[in-house]
């Protein structure tokens, strides 16, 4: 495609470097749509007649079924799928075929083809996503009631429902996906027309073209056009905090499926083995789900290296965008569903999580009782504390402490204080919405709901 002024080809290791056909022939589609729409715009521009114009589109009507029917044969000459589908469009059309790259760069042509599977991939996953949401849903809907420990510093806190703890991860995913969205607009912004760098002599309506692929805006500096990979760097990111996302859900899945916490239990489906110990049930999903997010914020760091000292123009750095993304998206594809399977059929063990709600964790609510009766709250902690410390000493729990005992610390104590040793009641206080209460928690569900399209 550019061998006019060398007198020897390319070096075989070169081409091993240089040449990217097998990772950019994903894609050909948005490589092949880019041409018909770039044909019929040149048309308009008056540089093809009708004629040359109908022969070159049905040429890549013929070269698209080709890879829809798998028929298509690269040629050890073919660099990357640009110029694969030119050289198999000249093949069949005869020399007309050249004149669909009049005026068109392969440093626009694949910006666009780029952004064009870019756009059609975030989609793809945003419904992964959702999907894995209205999973999370179901989920929390069966426990709304169902009391577990919850944590701080991984030390046992305060109890919490867990609907709640499940839904902590839904709103997680409702930002990554909104995060998407908002990338999105960055992506479809179309850099056909903006030649190799400088823009195109051609009288292209450019807005005709853009909307012919749809996209919602063209890029207004082809200089930028050409080397802006930030839509590339931006999904990364979006991809790698959805990864970081599904490795902290991940981690609580590894920890309270520890047959010492015991809270969980994952589907036979969803658990391995070990080939030595019989014994052993492992949560390898989730702890993929961990080591995934490493590869996935890997790719963001590997492309912003990239990019960090590139002159301006085109570099053929940037041809080290692809894998990265096209890499992410892969391990989100494959991840996602796993995920959703492990939630979907996960098995919650209600008595255990009960019985590890230590008296402990009502300390707070201690606290609370006697800011009720007119304590400032600084105080009854400390008072609370003091509790604490005395009921360790003694061995037993706060609840098994006598009458004088209470008074002993404050004299606001009263009888009445043995009916606040109720995690239920605990739990129904944090009524606000937000809060971990049923009914705030089914607030938020109904809400979640409106969210994700799911009947309320
Ligand atoms: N395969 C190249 C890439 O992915 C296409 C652009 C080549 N442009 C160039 N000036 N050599 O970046």
């Amino acid at each position: 495609m550019w061998g006019g002024r060398f007198s020897k080809p390319a070096d075989i290791n070169l081409r091993a470097l240089n040449d990217s056909l097998r990772f950019d022939q994903r894609m050909v589609m948005q490589d092949i749509a880019g041409s018909i729409a770039y044909v019929k715009a040149i048309t308009t521009a008056n540089i093809l007649t009708e004629d040359e114009a109908s022969k070159i589109i049905q040429g890549l009507e013929l070269v698209k079924s080709e890879f829809e029917n798998n028929s298509f044969e690269f040629k050890p000459n073919d660099e990357d799928i640009h110029t694969a589908v030119e050289r198999r469009l000249i093949e069949l059309v005869g020399d007309v075929g050249g004149k669909l790259h009049t005026g068109r760069s392969r440093n626009d042509q694949v910006a666009t083809d780029f952004r064009l599977w870019t756009k059609q991939a975030i989609d793809d996953l945003d419904r992964l996503l959702m999907t894995l949401q209205q999973t999370i849903i179901q989920q929390s809907e069966a426990h709304i009631e169902t009391l577990m420990p919850g944590y701080t510093h991984l030390q046992p806190a305060q109890p919490i429902t867990v609907a709640h703890w499940l839904m902590s991860f839904f709103w997680m995913i409702m930002r990554d996906r909104e995060r998407l969205q908002d990338a999105k607009k960055r992506v479809d912004v179309m850099p056909l027309g903006s030649g190799a760098l400088a823009g195109t002599p051609l009288q292209l309506d450019r807005r005709g073209l853009a909307d012919d692929l749809g996209f919602a805006m063209i890029s207004p500096n082809s200089l930028d056009a050409v080397s802006d990979r930030d839509f590339v760097a931006e999904t990364l990111f979006c991809l790698s905090l959805i990864g970081t996302h599904l490795s902290r859900l991940g981690e609580d899945i590894i920890l309270y499926s520890n047959p010492s916490f015991g809270y969980i239990v994952l589907d036979d489906r969803y658990s391995t083995g070990s080939s030595l110990m019989p014994q052993k049930r492992n949560a390898d999903p989730m702890e993929l789900a961990r080591g995934k997010a490493g590869r996935l914020i890997g790719h963001l760091a590997g492309i912003l290296t990239t990019l960090k000292g590139l002159p301006s123009g085109y570099n053929k750095d940037l041809q080290e965008d692809k894998e990265a993304l096209f890499d992410a998206f892969d391990t989100l594809n494959v991840l996602l569903p796993v995920v959703t399977g492990v939630i979907q059929t996960l098995t919650i063990n209600v008595e255990a999580m009960r019985a590890a709600l230590h008296e402990d964790l009502l300390a707070t609510d201690l606290a609370d009782y006697l800011v009720h009766k007119g304590l400032p709250f600084r105080q009854a902690h400390h008072v609370v504390g003091q509790l604490v410390q005395i009921a360790a000493q003694k061995q037993i729990s706060l609840s098994q402490l006598a009458m004088e005992q209470f008074k002993a610390v404050s004299s606001l104590f009263d009888s009445d204080v043995y009916e606040w040793f109720n995690f239920d009641a605990a739990v129904r206080r944090r009524s606000a919405f937000g809060g971990t209460a049923p009914d705030a928690v089914k607030e938020q569900i109904k809400f979640a709901k409106s969210l994700v399209s799911l009947a309320q």
